[in-house]
């Protein structure tokens, strides 16, 4: 898998005038890697991961998957969002096995990738519930679940965890990284908690304040333990906070840059 977005532009036409929301964006993305684009409220990180997802066109610019171009949604992209996006009269099950059956995939089969990417998130117990019956952490592994399921190139994730309180948003973190190692997805996650995004990342792409653009890249090289995924305690190093440290700075920089052109 390769994904590569090539000097993509984004402007929106609006009553007010044209809104540039991405200018000149580059980036790729290979088999089995965890990225993660950061950037502040604004720096049109839900319209670029729109765009990849096929949801929306760019302005200029190009995106392929395996040098396929972009024109549309498709099942090689998977994508997860910050509000919940399940069925509500569906129970667990049918909601993961709901983009199967679209598919055309025989009965059979279906139940078992339903029950292998249950277990994968740990809600086989579930599988009957109503989302209504779900916490909020629990409805996100519904939505990972049933865009896994779908065995995707890549899962494209926009904020997934912004909508969940501190304590469940840092186990969704750790249960993304097993996820990860367990499937072997290659993900590409959008955030503004710098935070999640060096803990996850093995590169994070920094975009600038609107239009955005990507400011800088980092390789992010942190100790893994036995089962090859990160644990917590990578945030109490000093190599994290300082990985943390130059990012909320670059950020806070555009952020200023961005007001003082503005003013
Ligand atoms: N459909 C639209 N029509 C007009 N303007 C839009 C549209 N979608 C996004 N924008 C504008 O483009 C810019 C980028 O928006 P976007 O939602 O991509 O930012 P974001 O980085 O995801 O922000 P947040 O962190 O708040 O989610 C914003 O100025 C927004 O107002
Ligand atoms: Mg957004």
């Amino acid at each position: 898998m390769h994904l590569e977005v090539a000097n993509l532009s984004k402007e929106f036409t609006t009553k007010e005038g044209n809104v540039s929301a991405l200018k000149n964006v580059n980036l790729h993305i290979e088999t089995g890697e965890f990225v993660c684009t950061v950037g502040a409220s604004g720096s049109g990180k839900s319209t670029l991961l729109r765009l990849i997802a096929g949801l929306d066109y760019p302005t200029s610019g190009k995106i392929t998957v395996d040098q396929v171009p972009v024109i549309g949604p498709g099942r090689d992209r998977g994508m997860v969002f910050q509000r919940y996006t399940l069925y509500p009269w569906l129970n667990v099950a049918k909601n993961v096995e709901f983009g199967l059956k679209l598919q055309g995939i025989p009965k059979a089969q279906r139940r078992e990738r339903v029950s292998y990417y249950l277990d994968v998130v740990g809600l086989t117990q579930f599988r009957k519930n109503l989302p209504k019956a779900l916490s909020g952490g629990m409805k996100q592994r519904v939505a990972i679940a049933r865009a896994l399921a779908c065995e995707p190139k890549i899962l494209l994730m926009d904020e997934p965890f912004g909508a969940l309180d501190v304590q469940t948003k840092e186990s969704m973190q750790q249960f993304l990284l097993e996820v990860w190692r367990r499937t072997g997805t290659t993900i590409l996650m959008i955030t503004h908690d710098v935070e999640e995004a060096v803990f996850l990342s093995q590169r994070i792409y920094v975009l600038t304040a609107r239009p955005g653009t990507v400011k800088q890249e980092f390789q992010i090289n942190l100790p893994e333990n036995e089962q090859g995924a990160r644990s917590y305690h990578v945030k109490t190093l000093s190599d994290f906070q300082r990985y943390r440290e130059k990012i909320t700075q670059l950020l806070r920089d555009s952020t200023v840059e961005q007001e003082v052109m503005v003013g």
